[in-house]
Formats: C-alpha cells, sequence, structure tokens
C-alpha cells in the first residue's frame, strides 16, 4: 500500500505507513533511511549462515575435544560464561605517560538519581528525574555567527540557514577546551536530515521549492559552536560570532584520505582528480578522538541520489532510479547519478569523516582506509602499543560490524574516555591526525558456543545460560594490502560491503553505535532491531542475535582476546535483550531480575560515565514498547550488572541521540531529534523545546513548533 501525506513541497508516498516495526515513524523511514524496509534486504548473499559456522565449529571442536553434545554445556560453559575484568590489559595504564584521564575510575558516579517511570509516547515534554531541571543549549535555527540571523520560521533562506544551527541533530559532544578551567567548550554536533513537511508551510511556488532545498543542503551537516560558563559544574550558554564558531553543510569542501584517494572510482567529470568533494550527508553517530577531532558517519547517503541503480554495487548499497526523497538531484546536477560524469559520485558518501573542531579553518576529511558503508559512527580506542582502533556499524538488516586498526601509533600519550582532551605538541596532534589515513579493515564473525538448535527465534536462552561465544575479524585490508579475492584495495575500500560479503561475515540486526568503554576496552555493539531476522528466504535466529523478528533489539559486549584493540579474535555476549519484561519473556538483562529494571527497547547510541556505566540512547520505542524514547543508565560490573534505569524521556515522536555524560560535572547532554516528526507545519504534534502557548506572540528567535535542540540537563 502506498499512502499519500501532504508536505511542504509535493505530495509525497509513505510506503511504510502501518508497515513499521521497531521503528516509529513511517515520515523517518521516509526522511531518513529512504524507506529502507519496504526494499528488499540489500546482503542477498548467501555468505555462510551462523549456523553453518557454528555448526562447522562445533564439529571441529568436539573432535579437537572428542566430547558428545551431551557434554557441550559442561566442557565450554565454564570456559565462556565468564567475563574476567580487564587486567594484564592492552588499554593504557592509568597514571604515568599514557594515563587513562585524570579522574576516571572504577567506583560509584556522582551522579545520583531515581529512575524515571517510563512515559507514554505521546507526551510532548522532556521528562527528567525528580530534583533535575533541563533547559537548551542550541535549537534549529539558532545564530551562530550574528545575533541579526534571528531565526524566523516564516523567512528562513539558505544564506541564513549556513549561518545557524542546523536540523535534527543526532552525535554530539562537548569538548572542554584545554586551559580554561573548565569553563569554556566546543559543542560538536551531527545534522542528520530534514523533516520539510514540519518545517515549512505548503508551496508549489517552484522558487520557493527550490529555495527550501538550498536551505536543506545548509541544514545538514555538522556544527562547532564555542560554549562559555563561569565555572565548573554549571550549566553552559553558547557564544554567537566566536571563532570556533563554524558550519559544516552538503556544500562544504572534503578532502579525502587513504589508499582510495584519488582512485578512479572517486572521479567525476567536476573532480577529474577524485580528491575533493563537497559536503557530508546522513550524518548520524560519531565519536570524539583522544586528540580532539571529532568523527561522523555517513549513513543512508543513499536516499540523497537518484542512480542507475543496476550495477551489483549500486543495489548493495541501496542505489535505485527513482526520485529522492529530498529532490536535490533537480537544483544540483552531481545528485542525479545516472551520467557518467557523476555516475561515482555516489561513491564520494558513506564514509566515516573527521573534523578538527580546534581548527575552524581546517578541510574536514573523509577517511577511505575506513571503508564505505551506511557508517553509524566510529569510535576508538588506544591500545598498550599505541595503535587506535575504530569500531564501526554498518546499520542495515543483515549487514555487519567493522574494525580499523591503524599502521602507526599516537604520539605525545593519550587520555582515553576523559571529555577534556589533553594538550598536544603541534607535531603530535599533525602526526595523530594522520592515523586513521592508514591500517587495517577487518569484517566481524560471530560464532556461538551453545548447540544452534537451542536457537528457535524466541529468545530463549540456551541452556549454559547465556549468548555467548568466540569471534574474528576477518581482514578485508591488511597493512593498505587487500585481503579479498578479486577486489583491489580500492575496490575493497569503495565497495566495502561486497568485499565483506565474500569473506562470510556475519549478518547482524542493524549495528548501531558501537563504543569501547575507556575503563576496560571491551566494546558495545547496539543492535537496535531487525524486522526481517527469520522471513522466509532470510537468516533466521542465531546467539548473536537471537530473536525472529526482533522489534526490540539486544546490546553485544565483546572482549578482545589479550584485551588487546589489535587482536584478530574476541570472545563476546548479549548484555542485553532489550524489551518491557512486563509483557514481554525474552527479555534478559545479564542476569539482573527483570522485574527491577527500566522497559527499553531499540538501543541506537552508547555512551560512558566517568565509572564506566554505559548509558543508552533509544530510538523506536514508540513503536515497539508504546514508550517514548529515552536515556538509560546500566551498571557493567558487580552485582549492579545489567540494571537498566531510566533517566530520561524525549518529547513526542523524537529519538534520544547524543549522549555526553559529564557525571563528574553534574551534567548530561542529550540531542533531542526529529520531535513531532509525523506532524504537518499546520497541525504540528510537538512544540518542543518552546512551548509558546496557543495564541500567544512568541519571542525573538522562538516559535510554536517543533525545534531540534541540544539540551542540558543538571540536579536543581
Ligand atoms: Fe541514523 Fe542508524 O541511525
Ligand atoms: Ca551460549
Ligand atoms: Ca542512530
Ligand atoms: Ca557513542
Amino acid at each position: 500500500m502506498t499512502v499519500q501525506i501532504e508536505s511542504a513541497d509535493r505530495r509525497f508516498p509513505l510506503p511504510m505507513l502501518h508497515q513499521t516495526r521497531g521503528k516509529r515513524s513511517a515520515v523517518t523511514c521516509h526522511l531518513k533511511c529512504d524507506d529502507a524496509c519496504t526494499k528488499p534486504v540489500p546482503n542477498q548473499t548467501d555468505n555462510p549462515t551462523f549456523r553453518e559456522v557454528a555448526g562447522t565449529a562445533f564439529t571441529r571442536r568436539l573432535l579437537l575435544q572428542g566430547v558428545g553434545v551431551g557434554a557441550l554445556a559442561v566442557v565450554f560453559g565454564g570456559a565462556f560464561g565468564a567475563t574476567p575484568e580487564a587486567d594484564a590489559t592492552g588499554l593504557p595504564a592509568s597514571g604515568a605517560g599514557a594515563g587513562a584521564g585524570a579522574g576516571w575510575g572504577p567506583g560509584r558516579s556522582p551522579l545520583r538519581f531515581a529512575p524515571i517511570a517510563p512515559v507514554d509516547a505521546t507526551v510532548d515534554a522532556m521528562t527528567v528525574p525528580s530534583g533535575f531541571q533541563w533547559s537548551t543549549i542550541l535549537r534549529w535555527g539558532d545564530p551562530l555567527f550574528s545575533a541579526a540571523d534571528t531565526f524566523d520560521v516564516g523567512a528562513q533562506t539558505a544564506d541564513l540557514q549556513a549561518r545557524q544551527f542546523g536540523y535534527n541533530n543526532d552525535y554530539t559532544d562537548i569538548i572542554v577546551i584545554p586551559g580554561t578551567r573548565g569553563r569554556e567548550a566546543l559543542l560538536v554536533c551531527n545534522h542528520e536530515y530534514v523533516n520539510p513537511g514540519i518545517m515549512f508551510a505548503t508551496s508549489t511556488d517552484e522558487a520557493v521549492l527550490t529555495e527550501r532545498r538550498k536551505v536543506a543542503q545548509q541544514a545538514h551537516g555538522m556544527s562547532v559552536v564555542h560554549l562559555h560558563r563561569n565555572s565548573r559544574g554549571t550549566p553552559w550558554t553558547y557564544t554567537v560570532g566566536s571563532k570556533y564558531n563554524r558550519r559544516v553543510t552538503a556544500t562544504t569542501p572534503f578532502s579525502f584520505t587513504g589508499p582510495a584517494a584519488g582512485s578512479a572510482l572517486l572521479k567525476t567529470t567536476a573532480d577529474p582528480s577524485g580528491t575533493t568533494v563537497f559536503g557530508t550527508l546522513g550524518n548520524c553517530a560519531g565519536g570524539t578522538t583522544p586528540w580532539g577531532t571529532v568523527l561522523s558517519g555517513e549513513e543512508n547517503f543513499n536516499g540523497y541520489f537518484r542512480a542507475a541503480g543496476l550495477s551489483a554495487e549500486e543495489a548493495r548499497y541501496g542505489l535505485a532510479d527513482k526520485a529522492s526523497a529530498n529532490g536535490w538531484e533537480l537544483i544540483d546536477p552531481r545528485f542525479d547519478a545516472r551520467s557518467s560524469g557523476t555516475a561515482n559520485e555516489v561513491n564520494r558518501f558513506g564514509w566515516i569523516v573527521e573534523i578538527d573542531p580546534f581548527q575552524p579553518d581546517s578541510t574536514p576529511v573523509k577517511h577511505t582506509a575506513m571503508g564505505r558503508l551506511k557508517h553509524e559512527g566510529a569510535n576508538v580506542i588506544v591500545g598498550k602499543s599505541g595503535h587506535v582502533a575504530a569500531y564501526m556499524g554498518d546499520d542495515e538488516r543483515f549487514d555487519y560490524l567493522y574494525k580499523f586498526v591503524s599502521a602507526d601509533t599516537v604520539r605525545g600519550g593519550w587520555s582515553c574516555g576523559h571529555h577534556e582532551p589533553r594538550k598536544y605538541s603541534r607535531s603530535d596532534r599533525e602526526h595523530n591526525k594522520t592515523l586513521l589515513h592508514s591500517g587495517s579493515l577487518y569484517v566481524a564473525r560471530f560464532t556461538g558456543d551453545s548447540p544452534v538448535a537451542e536457537f528457535d527465534g524466541t529468545g530463549a536462552l540456551p541452556s549454559d545460560g547465556s549468548f555467548d561465544g568466540t569471534g574474528e575479524w576477518l581482514p578485508i585490508v591488511l597493512d593498505g594490502v587487500s585481503q579479498v579475492p578479486g577486489f583491489s584495495v580500492e575496490e575493497a575500500l569503495v565497495h566495502t560491503r561486497l568485499a565483506a560479503d565474500a569473506l562470510g561475515a556475519t549478518k547482524m540486526d542493524r549495528c548501531e553505535d558501537v563504543q569501547p568503554n575507556p575503563m576496560t576496552g571491551k566494546v558495545y555493539v547496539a543492535c537496535t532491531n531487525n524486522s526481517d531476522r527469520g522471513k522466509v528466504g532470510k537468516e533466521g535466529a542465531t546467539e548473536v542475535n537471537p530473536r525472529n523478528a526482533n522489534r526490540d533489539g539486544h546490546i553485544v559486549e565483546i572482549t578482545e582476546d589479550r584485551h588487546d584493540p589489535r587482536s584478530t579474535t574476541f570472545r563476546w555476549s548479549l548484555l542485553l535483550v532489550c524489551g518491557d519484561p512486563s509483557v514481554n519473556s525474552s527479555t534478559y538483562f545479564a542476569g539482573f531480575p527483570a522485574d527491577q529494571v527500566s522497559p527499553i527497547a531499540c538501543p541506537d547510541n552508547v555512551a560512558f560515565d566517568s565509572v564506566g556505566n554505559l548509558w543508552i540512547a533509544t530510538d523506536g520505542a514508540p513503536s515497539a514498547i508504546a514508550r517514548a524514547d529515552g536515556l538509560f543508565k546500566v551498571p557493567l560490573t558487580g552485582g549492579e550488572r545489567g540494571h537498566v534505569q531510566q533517566f530520561l524521556a524525549v518529547p513526542r515522536d523524537a529519538e534520544t541521540c547524543g549522549p555526553v555524560i559529564h557525571d563528574q560535572d553534574g551534567l548530561v547532554f542529550v540531542a533531542v531529534q526529529h520531535p513531532g516528526e509525523e506532524g504537518t507545519f499546520d497541525a504540528q504534534r510537538s512544540y518542543f523545546p518552546d512551548y509558546v502557548a496557543e495564541g500567544a506572540v512568541a519571542g525573538a528567535g522562538a516559535w510554536r513548533g517543533p525545534r531540534p535542540a541540544i539540551v542540558q540537563v543538571w540536579k536543581s
């Protein structure tokens, strides 16, 4: 069924209306993900299924061990049931030289709160714990360079938008500027996509629609904004006109780095060198490096193009010959990739980008060594050797988990997980900014340790009491050399999904944020959901993705062998199998009593506080468990391991993004993305964050309508 809804610039179809599963809104599906769930799963490979791999492993192990199936749980349960703490780790030791970040360590977080009750999905409010309050730092349209650029929803232009905070913020960090005694910081934020239907009044005037498409291009990308405050522990205010303030948009020049820079696969008529591309698109999650730069993932870039869609490479990335949701191919020929001169423009998106917020004039880069996927984000950790590992998810049903390991090592020491980066000499910092230019790229293969027959798709725990096993990082590129027969290094990096197919990687339930815990080095993979698992012709439940029609998602915990991020083997277990345990018996909370946790569904972004607790932001809880999306804390060690506690809930139709946990500062930050997503300009569904009363005159820069925003929460 195709249903039309009225949008600002045309009637567009909503193929996902009444079809969504585990994703809140058909509007979100259309604008953000190009209706991915209405289309064939791009991964049509029949690479070895998990069951086959698991079965092979069992056979081999059983032969080696000389034991029967009945003894399996006994033999392997003890070996893999426990998760030893990081002791002789490959991670930087605290203190001398390679400190883990002053003030970070085990113990109890200073941020104490009583969990909030789950909030109904129709509530249009920010809900925070008792005794806490919230405010916005930046909203869509706030002026960055001059107070004269006041937001006026009825008079928006592309020029204005280029000088204002963008739309639909996702990854967010607040990086304290060293040497300012905690009184100045840089806020760095992604702007993933736009929703013209609630941003603009309806129009059919072509000139108006053209300008709006240009507004949309300037509302995408990233923002860097200078923040200030009078003392530590108090909320932030942004500085209009600071030298640090910057907008990166769909038209900002980027340089390519790495083995595929200059490759024939990246050349277009407009850029015969294959080294420079304009803009970044679909920027979803991200990560901040120890050297104070920000990585951002270009995710659903396919939805911005009209392509020929005839090749296996285009099909594998969801590129097709159809009008795009944003209509940019009507105003900018490079988004029409059907001609030979523009065909490679699609290859110039889908990368991890790196921006240096401390150098406002620097050219941001796209790292080809990290592969081309629908990149959710990238988070780095530095091993004891000084090599950098970056963990990365490809957010598509049945796609893969990746790791990049740098060829070179960090100079000048490093701090992990601290929001105030250490000071580097200029030369050391410039060196560290080259670490993601060259190295090795891997894709993950998971093997379970329980008999495959125990996974029937219901999510029932296997007889050994845990979803767990071992894994391998399969090399796609090793030190700049392709490891995939038939793929040059450029082909392996530009068509990474196809290279990973050839290696037989494990098909996952949509890897979103993937982040190493700076305290332990263990890696946490948020698998948000997978409506197609177990459908006819699709891979069914496995130990690492144990539910068919996985609506609520789960979280995988990975422990690298030898605790070395360079390791090519690992152990894994599921930390959480999400859902509302009051109505869903397939939930699992690392053994913590299910009747004592906050219900949680569709984990998306993750973060850590100063003592290594995991914080999880969700996207999709309204359609999965009829609750507003929110932010949840989960201890990972001791008796509280698995005790999910909800900290906040976001307003109607919004997803919770970009959590930043400055617990030592008493502050928590989230990006509120797509509030009121399912409304129209004339019938809005959210009035966050200004909540201007009906009939009241909005003050300067305010609006009675939804504005994606960065929110800070602190104790009153
Ligand atoms: Fe933009 Fe995978 O969420
Ligand atoms: Ca098991
Ligand atoms: Ca996401
Ligand atoms: Ca994160």
